[in-house]
């Protein structure tokens, strides 16, 4: 295959993982981002987020002249044949999407290509339908000859994000000019992979819907979880048990804290609002929300319980990441429990290993060690918010000795029940088990350890 000249705007985590990719592919590609501090950073090496193998891949690719940066669109893109957009689009406070960063990006290409018409890749997940699509913005900017623009939603998962672009599920493309639509999938023709062309509309919301199942399979097993813990039944053997089922599927049915990071929580909001003022009434979509946001409350509430109070009582937080193999707290349900624990008057002492520096931006009143054991000296209850695979190496012997008291909420429901009520733990791990159960002679602020708060 020739490579081609592509140029990728917007040095996150979705366009640094497409600039080191299509490298890789054999593409000659410039990644083009405003911070001039991001982009120096970067031509040193230095990335700004962590994502397994693409420091390296970004360095060796930048070493042999496949991959470079800049800071200025008209340096950037003066080669491009395919430029693609793949900037941040933010919640709103209302749950709408922010396209700023979009419209500048459109902007700057208009500005930047004056007659040229490379092909404009739209990777940033923006609103269907509302006349803000990236077509609508550049033919405001520059719109004659009008620019062929392809919808190319990702499915790049955080934690295996390269691992993804090589073996994706399928690859979409959205498109009023389905010529345009099939050079764009060239660029892809040494994956193997389906790939589907449609219109641009419904490539966008193939990419809402399909985030947006995947949110409600979540909240679908968090609330089947949550019956199961009255009833008295085994929430992780149901989720298994149904996953068995080839219609189901196994996937995105592990009941515990709920989803967290920079997609999902952003896609289902941003769904529902478009719904909604397109004048449907996307009562799934909500109650999804709502589900996930009431299982950060449902585990304050039931640690209130298992310690009899929360006031002057120490929380232990392992895990800050929104999941595994990433530094991303963006809407993570740790640095909820954090600021919920916080707010009840409860200290806490967390560990991570590569979110603490994230963590402590946004929550700088909460305690950090550099181990779990250190974390976990003297505290009154430890949660496991991310399950990190070092977690299952832990001695819990002794995190246990570490411990004043010891409660256990292991809330990605990846640990060894067994193991952790050996080591002497009372683990109230969505099992069923939700009756605290007191320990002999322990107490604690005056309550009976065990006790109702
Ligand atoms: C998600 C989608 O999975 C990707 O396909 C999509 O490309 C991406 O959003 C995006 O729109 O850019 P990501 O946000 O990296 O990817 O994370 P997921 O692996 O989907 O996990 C999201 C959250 O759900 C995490 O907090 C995870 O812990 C939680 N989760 C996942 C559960 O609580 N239970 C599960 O069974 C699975």
């Amino acid at each position: 295959m020739t490579g081609h000249d592509l140029s990728i705007i917007g040095a996150g985590h979705v366009g640094l993982v497409y600039a080191a990719a299509m490298a890789e592919l054999g593409h000659r590609v410039v990644c083009i981002d405003i911070d001039t501090v991001r982009i120096e950073r970067l031509r040193r090496g230095e990335l700004p987020i962590f994502e397994p193998g693409l420091q390296e891949a970004v360095i060796r690719h930048q070493d042999c002249g496949s991959l470079r940066f800049s800071t200025s669109y008209e340096d950037g893109l003066a080669e491009a044949e395919f430029i693609f957009i793949a900037v941040s689009t933010p919640s709103t406070p209302d749950g709408a999407a922010d396209l700023r960063a979009v419209r500048a990006a459109a902007r700057g290409i208009a500005a930047a290509v004056c007659d040229r018409r490379p092909i404009i890749v739209n990777k940033s997940t923006v609103p269907v339908g509302t006349g803000d699509s990236v077509d609508h913005i550049l033919a405001m900017a520059n719109g004659h000859p009008p620019f062929k623009v392809v919808s190319n939603p990702e499915f790049l998962r955080e934690g295996t994000a390269l691992h993804d672009f090589f073996h994706p599920d399928r690859i979409v493309l959205g498109s009023r000019d389905r010529a345009a639509a099939e050079r764009v999938a060239a660029l892809y023709e040494a994956i193997a992979a389906p790939v589907l062309i449609t219109d641009v509309k419904t490539a966008e919301m193939i990419k809402y819907a399909s985030n947006a199942f995947l949110a409600t399979k979540i909240s679908f097993i968090n609330e089947i979880a949550e019956i199961c813990d009255a009833v008295g039944a085994d929430p992780l053997q149901v989720a298994a048990g149904m996953g068995l089922d080839a219609r189901i599927g196994r996937e995105f049915l592990r009941p515990g804290l709920g989803f967290g990071g920079s997609c999902l929580p952003k896609d289902v909001r941003a769904l529902a609002y478009m719904g909604s003022v397109f004048g449907t009434h996307p009562q799934l979509l909500n109650a999804v929300l709502q589900i996930n946001a009431a299982q950060r409350r449902r585990i304050l509430q039931k640690v209130r319980t298992a310690i009899g109070g929360l006031e002057g009582a120490r929380i232990c937080i392992l895990g800050l990441a929104f999941k595994p193999d990433t530094d991303d707290v963006r809407d993570a349900p740790a640095i909820d429990l954090i600021r919920l624990f916080l707010n009840e008057g409860a200290d806490v002492a967390a560990y991570d290993p590569q979110a603490v520096a994230k963590t402590r931006v946004v929550c700088p009143d909460a305690l950090y060690f550099d181990t779990p054991y250190e974390a976990a000296a003297g505290c009154d209850a430890i949660i496991i918010a991310t399950e990190w695979a070092e977690f299952l190496d832990l001695d819990l012997d002794q995190l246990r000795a570490a411990t004043g008291h010891p409660v256990f909420y292991d809330g990605r429901g990846f640990l060894d029940n067994d193991a952790l009520q050996r080591a002497g733990f009372i683990v109230i791990s969505g099992q069923g088990q939700q009756a605290p159960v007191p320990v002999p002679g322990g107490s604690r602020n005056g309550h009976t350890v065990g006790a109702s708060a």
